[in-house]
């Protein structure tokens, strides 16, 4: 059985790239994975197909109807699907979230546009998600990116399952830095370390690395 991601947008050709990228599509060729886009406004009802209207109260704006939504919802939605709504508004996403996530079989990923949704939608979805601090002009690109961090955690989706468990997060600590050829590139050279051939200096100096750049760049991170 595939895990499946069901995808509700009003801007299904946004994800024509994704389903290009490597990873990704080859998990789709060799159906590890799943991936439904629903375009909601075709649950509308009236004449011109509407899935916003003004804001009660007033303000800037549009805001997406209730309505043709929650249909979609009820009728694409899998059984055992986590549904998410994507909202700058959410709790942060992060690599626990994926896990948790990958464990599953498989999510739902609402995608908003335009100034925000009718509140009444938050009680018909688990989840509501920011991908960050930052407001994207909707939630396809945040959909895009919750997608690979979950699909790559799949059985079979990366081929060295080794480098899922000693990347950035997995246990907390940012990533060691990485060198590769020329040992010397425009006089920045290779630490002597890792040419040593010693694995447990390596080891050790790759975690000292790791611990001095989560305090540097993420001092927010815990550090047990
Ligand atoms: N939609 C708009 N901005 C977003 C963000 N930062 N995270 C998730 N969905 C969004």
């Amino acid at each position: 059985m595939s895990y499946r991601f069901d995808i509700l947008t009003l801007f299904p050709a946004l994800f024509d790239g994704l389903r290009q990228e490597s990873l990704i599509g080859k998990a789709l060729e060799t159906q590890i994975i799943a991936l439904e886009l629903h375009n909601w406004r075709r649950f509308a009802t009236d004449r011109h197909s509407t899935v916003d209207d003004a804001p009660f109260g007033g303000g800037a704006g549009l805001v997406l109807k209730p309505d043709p939504l929650v249909k979609c919802l009820r009728e694409v939605v899998p059984p055992g699907s986590r549904k998410i709504l994507l909202s700058p508004s959410g709790r942060p996403f992060n690599q626990k979230l994926a896990h948790e996530w990958s464990q599953l079989s498989g999510i739902t990923l609402i995608c908003g546009r335009y100034e925000g949704f009718d509140q009444r939608i938050e009680s018909h979805v688990d989840e509501v998600i920011s991908i960050g601090d930052f407001v994207l002009n909707g939630g396809e690109v945040a959909a895009m990116a919750v997608v690979e961090a979950v699909a790559r955690l799949l059985p079979g989706v990366i081929g060295n399952a080794e480098s899922l468990t000693e990347e950035s997060f997995a246990d907390g600590l940012l990533e060691y830095p990485q060198y590769t050829r020329p040992r010397d590139f425009e006089g920045q050279t290779v630490p002597d370390v890792l040419l040593s051939g010693n694995h447990a200096e390596i080891a050790k100096w790759r975690l000292a690395q790791r611990v001095a750049r989560t305090r540097a760049m993420r001092p927010d991170l815990p550090k047990d």
